[in-house]
């Protein structure tokens, strides 16, 4: 596959904020499993990053697994996404009555994970859960709704941390969003996560609101927004930073904000414009 044009990066989570996740996310596991044998089922390529940071951590908590792969792609004889997805690796290990942990990097159109799922039901485990790192609800084609879902996210590339493009960037500890110079233009809005703060960038409008909302609205702990680098907000805009802070609070959770002020200076000057 040849990169239309020149790529760039944009950071979108960093690996600080991915470890904070991964460990409550842990949290989580532990304490449904409580005790006794788990099954850790990763799916390869793009699971192998999240598999591994997780059982470490699950480890760490008291939790200690057996680990298997299997392999799926979506792919024919081409390049171009068949959209069926084939198991070309299968788990080693027999799974009638054993607890199973399914873990991938993302469910995107829901089609890998529906299939390996109903696979691996077939099959008589004991119990079957299904973790993964990002979900892409609006990309849904088949219903699948994971147990444990790290974040959120719209409708962007992103690739690091075990996603691909072409086969690259796997390898990458944080995610980014990926473009192409000649294909994409800049977005007017975008945002990135580092740690526990979310640093915006650009102009918060009703479409930016509902882009950063798939993460944000549903965002678990507390956060700080930096607005320092956003160019004004919109009546819309400046709803959504609202019903963040409510959701957050709804969740026991606090939002603090950094640079509202020259937001809503400078959101004031364009309604006076209109
Ligand atoms: C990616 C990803 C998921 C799947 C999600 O795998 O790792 O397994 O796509 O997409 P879906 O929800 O639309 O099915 P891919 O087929 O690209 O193979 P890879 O893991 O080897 O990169």
């Amino acid at each position: 596959m040849t990169a239309p044009g020149r790529v760039i990066l944009t950071p979108f989570i960093d690996a600080a904020a991915i470890q904070r996740r991964v460990l409550e996310l842990a949290d989580a596991i532990a304490k449904d499993v409580q005790s006794g044998e788990l099954l850790v089922a990763g799916v390869l390529k793009g699971g192998f990053v999240f598999t591994a940071d997780l059982v470490r951590v699950l480890n760490r908590l008291g939790i200690h697994v057996r680990i298997d792969f299997l392999r799926v792609s979506s792919y024919g004889s081409g390049t171009v996404s068949s959209g069926t997805p084939v198991l070309s690796g299968d788990l080693s290990e027999k799974l009638n009555g054993r607890r199973v942990l399914l873990v991938d990097d993302i469910v995107d159109t829901g089609r890998t994970s529906r299939f390996v799922h109903d696979r691996i039901m077939e099959r008589r485990p004991a119990w079957l859960r299904t973790c993964v790192l990002l979900d892409k609800p609006r990309r849904r084609v088949v219903p699948f709704d994971a147990d444990y879902i790290g974040f959120r996210v719209p409708d962007a590339f992103i690739v690091g941390y075990g996603l691909d493009y072409d086969n690259q960037y796997r390898d990458l500890p944080e995610l980014s969003v990926i473009r192409f110079a000649d294909r994409d233009p800049e977005p007017p809005f975008s945002f990135r996560v580092e740690g526990g703060t979310v640093l915006f960038k650009g102009h918060l409008d009703a479409k930016a609101a509902e882009d950063a909302g798939d993460t944000l609205l549903r965002w678990h702990g507390d956060l700080e927004l930096d607005l320092a680098g956003m160019q004004g907000a919109d009546r819309d805009g400046m709803n959504f930073l609202s019903r963040l802070r409510e959701s957050l609070s709804e969740k026991g959770f606090t939002l603090s904000i950094r640079g509202l002020k020259r937001t809503l200076q400078e959101t004031r000057q364009e309604y006076h414009k209109c």
